[in-house]
């Protein structure tokens, strides 16, 4: 059985940090282990315009434990008068790498999100021109519509939309869940590609329910079928370079998670590429971790991959109860349960 394995230092192609106090807390997590994250823009209010984006890149950098070389790669929210001029501004800026669409109300401060896709088609002509990338949270809002049914919906209606006015731009479906999804991508020329995160490679939504309603397992998109979570593992294990590491690590304070109306997130920063090295290993797939960790993510992206490398060793080690976040706490994924693998300062 192999004990250790190195790989090219990874990214974090999908990563929600927050701000103040709070980003403080989780960020040495991420820097541990990833050289880069694509940074999620929807803080309160949301990080709309390019200055908001350098001021927050500053915040980030400050923030990093001495010695960190990590950088963040920021987005843009993208909103219903986002203008073709804000995007050449990103586009300009060389730390302004995607703009990032929710639909609005879809999740956590999506509220400004876009209503009405029609009205962006400027911004997505200058972004198709620019080949700058735009990342779906791809679920639609429509009333009606079940949850566990949200993101395929969203392929066959505002996807294709999107795609057919504008066939040449570079999208990313952000934390696919479904097997429909997996296949729309699979099938989807190289302009396309889709992260997948760590927990919904090693959950199906049995663990939402399991012996009673388990908050820290509820983010959105919500965990799906077992054979939705064997397809995307078939997916990120299969070599397709359409396929990247994004741990859409959504920190929330036990309080906002524990309670009668909890919000959508899961933290997984703490053990991230060791939850992924354990989803891997499970199928026999290890040595195709580092394509999907490491390579295809910087080459969607056309950034260079990463020169440094990360160890990992076959250790069982407690995740940590809790860890703090600002003032408060926040609940990890896996909190005080046993870890299959552990990651080495290089
Ligand atoms: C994210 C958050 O908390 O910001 N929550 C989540 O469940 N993934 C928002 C998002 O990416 O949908
Ligand atoms: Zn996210």
């Amino acid at each position: 059985m192999v004990q250790t394995i190195e790989i090219t230092t990874p990214d974090d192609w999908h990563l929600h940090l927050r701000d103040g106090a709070a980003m403080v807390s989780v960020l040495p997590h991420t820097t541990r282990q990833f050289a880069r994250a694509i940074i999620m823009p929807n803080l309160v209010p949301p990080v709309t315009a390019v200055p908001q984006a350098k001021a927050y890149r500053e915040r980030i950098l400050a923030a990093r434990p001495s010695g960190a070389k990590f950088e963040p790669l920021m987005t843009l929210y993208l909103t219903d008068n986002t203008s073709a001029a804000t995007i050449r501004e990103a586009s300009a800026s060389g730390f302004i790498h995607a703009m990032k669409y929710y639909p609005a109300g879809a999740t956590t401060n999506s509220d400004a999100g876009v209503t009405n896709l029609e009205r962006t088609f400027p911004a997505l002509e200058a972004m198709t021109a620019l080949g700058m990338p735009l990342l779906l949270h791809g679920e639609v809002t429509t009333q009606g519509v079940d949850i566990f049914d949200r993101e395929a919906v969203f392929l066959d209606t505002e996807l294709g939309r999107i795609r057919r006015h504008f066939p040449k731009l570079r999208v990313v479906i952000e934390h696919i869940t479904t097997k429909e999804a997996v296949q729309y991508v699979r099938a989807a020329p190289a302009n396309v590609g889709a992260t997948i995160t760590a927990h919904h490679l090693l959950y199906n939504r049995n663990a939402i329910f399991q012996g009673g309603v388990r908050p820290h397992y509820y983010c959105l998109p919500i965990l799906k079928r077992e054979e939705d979570r064997l397809a995307l593992v078939q997916a990120a294990t299969s070599g397709d370079p359409h396929f990247f590491l994004g741990t859409d690590s959504a920190p929330h304070a036990r309080g906002s998670k524990e309670c009668a109306c909890g919000h959508a997130g899961v933290y997984a920063s703490h053990a991230a590429i060791e939850l992924y090295a354990e989803a891997f290993d499970a199928v026999g797939a290890l040595d195709r971790l580092e394509t999907f960790a490491s390579f295809h993510g910087p080459d969607f992206y056309h950034l260079p991959r990463n020169q440094s490398r990360l160890r990992l060793e076959r250790a069982k080690w407690q995740a940590p109860a809790t860890f703090s976040f600002g003032t408060t706490e926040i609940v990890p994924l896996r909190a005080g349960e046993v870890l299959q693998w552990r990651c080495l300062a290089p």
